[in-house]
Formats: structure tokens, C-alpha cells, sequence
């Protein structure tokens, strides 16, 4: 199978530990997934691509929403996610979705041309972002629909607790530093809405427009930290219970009660039409 220059993202996102990681972090995507439907507006009978659909939260959502004549597709790069997502979907028994092993920003789809495109926090990984959203605009029909979630800057994120973890790591690496806007693949690349702007515009996307979201979700710890963000982050060994400490006392602040914490998170949903 052929990919795109995006290795290092994808032995990421295959990574067993980073993926199974992931999966307990996950809450977090899960709450923009609301505001993301919302926006897309899918009706019944609709074709919907799900861009980097990892375990499937917004492909399961997009299948209810367009269900029952509908149909999803979720591509994504990542194995071990990919596998999660179909045992969500059979669980919930949907019909109509099937997915796709593939790199999302050089892929053609073969149940190409869809009617829209929803990426839940799916879009920030790419090398080339506005070859990316080009081939993109490509799997979709004239005037089809692009609506994707991305977070607002890590400073407007305080669950982000990677920069805290970088003080007891060596690594550079984009994810820990929560790469600035406008920098590599990263969780935090479109925190300046300039930059996904003239992204869209130049892959040949119109009608762009953005709603910026703030929210408390009430999620478990994990879905701020896991451990095996020591392993993203370049955390030595020796110093794991020293960082592990920290971040308990850093969330403290955000303790509900028990395991669950209210966490602030500010994010953006995007939505543009292919020309
Ligand atoms: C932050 S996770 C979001 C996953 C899922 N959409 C969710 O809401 O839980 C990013 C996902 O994008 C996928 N991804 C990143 N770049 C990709 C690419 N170029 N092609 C396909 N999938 C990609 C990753 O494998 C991962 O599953």
C-alpha cells in the first residue's frame, strides 16, 4: 500500500502503545462531536466521507444521521484504530459504513464522489495540508460540503498537559510541544484561523467559515493524561513518577468528584464547499 510523505504520523497512529493511548483520550474528540454533526447538517441518503475517522465516534454519528439509505466511509491510516472502529460499528449494529486503510491526503476512494466531508480533529496530521484538503475537495462532488473540528490554541486548552510533561522530557516532537499554528502535524497546527483559512482556499475550497466553541466536558483523567503520552513525549524512564506526580497535581483543579474532571476545552468547527 502506498502512503504519503506523513511515515513518522503514521507509525504514530499505528504505534500499539500511542494507539491503545489514544483510545483512552479519546472523550476528548468525542466532545466536539455534537457541534461537528450539527454543522455538517447530513440529511438522510446522503454519501459521507469520514476523514482520519480513528475509532469511528463520528462515523457512527454520521451513519445515524443520514441513515437508513445513507452511506460512510471512514478512512484513516491507522490499523489498530481502524479495527476498534469496526467492532464500534458492529456493536451498534449500523448499516451503511465501511472503511478504509489508507493515507487520507493522497488516497482516491473508490466509493468516490461523496455528497460531504466531516474530520473530527482528523485533518491535522497531514505533511502537504493544502495537497491534503485538495485530493480531499477531489473524493467530493461540485459544491460538496467540508466540515471539520480542530482545537483552538493549546493556551486556550488548559487539559493539554504535554507542555507540562515536556519539562521532564528531551524530546521536540510537535505532539509535545502542541506544535504552534502554522508548524507541523499536530494537535494545535490550526489554532490560528488564518492558517486552515488560507489552506481551504488554496486546496480550492469556498464558502469558508468558522464557529468557534467553548465547553466543559466531564471526562475521566485519562482522557487528559494516559501514560503512554510519556512515550510521545520523550519522558526517560527515570523520571515517570516525577512527571506522573505533576500532572496529578496539575489536574487536581479540575476534579469534580472521583474520576471525573471538568475539563475546559476550546475548539473550532470549520465548514467550506468544494468549488
Ligand atoms: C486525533 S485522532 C482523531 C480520531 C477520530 N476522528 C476521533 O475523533 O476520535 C486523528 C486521527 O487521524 C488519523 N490520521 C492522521 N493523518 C492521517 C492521514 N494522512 N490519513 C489517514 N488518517 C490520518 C490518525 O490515524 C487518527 O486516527
Amino acid at each position: 500500500m502506498a502512503f504519503g510523505g506523513n511515515e513518522h504520523e503514521r507509525e504514530r497512529w499505528n504505534h500499539p502503545g500511542f494507539a491503545s493511548g489514544w483510545r483512552r483520550r479519546e472523550g476528548l474528540s468525542e466532545a466536539t462531536t455534537d457541534a461537528l454533526l450539527r454543522r455538517a447538517a447530513l440529511v438522510p441518503g446522503e454519501r459521507v466521507l469520514d476523514i482520519g475517522c480513528g475509532s469511528g465516534p463520528s462515523t457512527l454519528a454520521a451513519a445515524r444521521a443520514v441513515a437508513p439509505s445513507g452511506t460512510v466511509v471512514g478512512v484513516d491510516f491507522s490499523e489498530p484504530l481502524l479495527e476498534a472502529a469496526r467492532q464500534r460499528v458492529a456493536a451498534a449494529g449500523a448499516g451503511g459504513v465501511s472503511f478504509v486503510l489508507a493515507d487520507a491526503e493522497t488516497a482516491s476512494i473508490d466509493a468516490a464522489p461523496f455528497d460531504a466531508a466531516v474530520s473530527q480533529l482528523g485533518v491535522l496530521f497531514f505533511a502537504d495540508s493544502v495537497a491534503a484538503f485538495a485530493n480531499v475537495g477531489r473524493q467530493l462532488v461540485a459544491g460538496g460540503r467540508l466540515t471539520f473540528s480542530c482545537w483552538q490554541p493549546a493556551e486556550a486548552n488548559p487539559w493539554h498537559v504535554a507542555p507540562l510533561l515536556r519539562r521532564f522530557a528531551t524530546s521536540d516532537d510537535n505532539h509535545a510541544q502542541g506544535a504552534a499554528a502554522g508548524s507541523g502535524p499536530g494537535p494545535f497546527r490550526f489554532g490560528d484561523p488564518a492558517v486552515p483559512e488560507q489552506i481551504l482556499a488554496d486546496a480550492g475550497f469556498v464558502d469558508i467559515s468558522r464557529d468557534e466553541i467553548r465547553a466543559v466536558a466531564r471526562l475521566p483523567r485519562s482522557a487528559a493524561y494516559d501514560s503512554s503520552m510519556l512515550l510521545a513525549v520523550g519522558v526517560p524512564e527515570e523520571r515517570a513518577a516525577e512527571a506522573e506526580e505533576a500532572v496529578a497535581s496539575y489536574l487536581e483543579r479540575y476534579r469534580a468528584s472521583g474520576d471525573e474532571y471538568d475539563l475546559p476545552l476550546a475548539y473550532a468547527i470549520w465548514s467550506a464547499a468544494r468549488r
